[in-house]
């Protein structure tokens, strides 16, 4: 009773403490080097003056961007019905990304929307509004939960079994 007892402890001593010096960061997982052109480089939907956004993104090129952006941009331009009248999308710079917002032109009656986000083809969808047409940065995961400690866990529940056993 009491080797297995041992040997129960030196099994989950030796996972526990592989576990704790390897907490894995998904955030700062990268996929394979060989598929990508350099680390954390993302995609974007690009189009030029396409008609509407069915029509961008239908056609456009998910491309890699080049390594001087971190976003996705996408300027939308509507009339006042809300009809369309050309979506443009690329990669873009943060400097880019101050013009999010939107405007009316009055001698068009035509709106212009800009977006901006972050994160691999993220700009899926056209800014339409104050609400949509915004600077959609990711949030960094410092800003969650402190991780839970499922190491320590496991290490309480064996010391109570370990004194189980020796009783
Ligand atoms: C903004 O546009 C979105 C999508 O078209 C819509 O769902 C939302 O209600 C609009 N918000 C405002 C404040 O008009």
């Amino acid at each position: 009773m009491h080797r297995v007892a041992i040997l129960q402890v030196l099994l989950f001593v030796t996972t526990c403490a592989a576990g704790d010096t390897n907490d894995i960061d998904f955030y700062k997982v990268l996929p394979p080097v060989d598929a990508t052109p350099f680390p954390k480089s993302f995609k974007c939907f690009t189009c030029e003056h396409a008609s509407d956004n069915y029509n961008c993104n239908r056609w456009a090129e998910d491309k890699w961007c080049p390594q001087n952006t971190k976003f996705c941009m996408t300027v939308h331009h509507f009339t006042s019905h809300g009809k369309s009248r050309s979506v443009t999308k690329r990669c873009a710079a943060r400097e880019d990304c101050h013009a999010v917002g939107c405007r009316h032109h009055r001698a068009t009656g035509h709106t212009e929307c800009v977006s901006c986000c972050e994160g691999m083809i993220c700009n899926v969808e056209v800014p339409t509004n104050h609400s949509n047409a915004v600077f959609a940065m990711r949030h960094t995961h410092s800003a969650s939960a402190p991780p839970t400690r499922p190491c320590r866990i496991l290490l309480l529940l064996l010391y109570v079994s370990v004194g189980l056993v020796l009783l």
